[in-house]
């Protein structure tokens, strides 16, 4: 018989759960477990680095780029994890892996070149060269394949497909599943031709410049109860299979909202002795790193948790993806979050 106190931890575990799924109607994985509050005066969040080396570099659709990272005692990672990989310049960006998890000596990824993107996959795309020496850390799982579900449905769009890949090769023989491949055109789908030999018969190709948009209302329609649903793509094709499938497991490589809007607050930096202005149109990050431009930070985006901070006082507006209701007690990521009220205290 379990005592009191087990009884009273596991109901108290099962209302924390609760409460989130009803915070979250989807279930989104942020790329990035969170990182310890730094210390005051550390330097880097911990994370473990590895070594690798580019030593493969192949164009595998229009404007995606695949990557193939060598390295010595890799470690294992499952369907649906990511890295995070160094550039030379010092940005860091995350990206699925896309190939065999059983190899211990290298990871492969894809990237995408957003030509009016933030720098990352330009770096990427214009200035990796085989033999470039790199560092990666991870790699983490937030958008793990659950086992044992009676039928799988998968909904890609372009590069979203990377995680995806990797999950229906690890079905075991004999499950249900189908894939909902999206673009643009043909050329624009990185790994078509491999997504389509898994089985040419569950895979629905739709490509936009040939039979326009896929009909998700008929997608929705044929999903049985039960089948796990898994997402990643565009924000706008993510959120239209929510809409429809509301339980929906979903990975986002861009930010839901922008970081930037919202009404002018002031952060005071308890421990700096100062104070910042963050108008609308300004993230609090970008604010505060005017005046301490040590400030750590790394996607900017709300999913990796570098730029985290302890808040002293003041009602935070939480956009992140990352941060669970224990967190966000006492902390933001000043890239995305913003004040509810005027003001804000950071122990900074
Ligand atoms: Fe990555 Fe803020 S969460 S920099």
């Amino acid at each position: 018989m379990p005592g009191l106190r087990t009884v009273v931890v596991v109901v108290a575990g099962a209302a924390v759960l609760v409460r989130r799924a009803l915070r979250r109607r989807i279930r989104v994985s942020p790329l990035w477990p969170l990182p310890a509050l730094a210390e005051p005066t550390s330097g880097r969040p911990r994370s473990r680095a590895l070594r690798v080396r580019l030593t493969a570099r192949e164009t595998v659709a229009e404007g995606v780029v695949r990557l193939r990272l060598e390295g010595r005692g890799l470690p294992d990672w499952a369907p649906g994890a990511h890295v995070d990989l160094v550039l030379p310049s010092g940005l860091v960006r995350q990206y699925s892996l896309c190939g065999d998890p059983g190899d211990p000596t290298s990871y492969t990824v894809a990237a995408r070149l957003v030509a009016d993107g933030r720098g990352g996959s330009r770096e990427v795309h214009e200035e990796l060269v085989v033999g470039a020496e790199l560092e990666v850390r991870g790699p983490r799982n937030r958008f793990p394949l659950v086992s044992g579900a009676p039928a799988y449905l998968f909904v890609a769009g372009g590069i979203g497909i990377t995680p995806l890949l990797p999950m229906v090769r690890a079905l075991p023989a004999g499950t249900e599943w189908r894939l909902l491949y999206c673009g643009r055109s043909r050329a624009s789908m990185p790994f078509l031709a491999e997504a389509l030999a898994l089985g040419a018969d569950r895979v629905t190709v739709a490509a936009g410049d040939e039979a326009g948009r896929a009909d998700l209302d008929a997608l929705a329609a044929g999903v049985a109860p039960g089948t796990e649903v898994y997402c990643c793509g565009p924000e706008e094709l993510m959120a239209a299979v929510a809409e429809r499938l509301p339980g929906v497991r979903v990975e986002r490589f861009a930010p839901r909202a922008s970081a930037g809007e919202g009404a002018a607050f002031e952060v005071e930096l308890r421990r700096s002795g100062r104070t910042v202005q963050v108008p609308d149109g300004t993230s609090a990050l970008t604010a505060i790193r005017a005046a301490l431009p040590d400030t750590l930070y790394s996607c900017e985006q709300g999913f990796c948790g570098t730029c985290r901070q302890r808040v002293l006082e003041g009602e935070v507006d939480h956009r992140d993806e990352l941060l669970g209701d224990a967190e966000r007690g006492d902390s933001m990521l000043i890239c995305v979050s913003r004040a509810r009220g005027e003001r804000l205290v950071l122990d900074l």
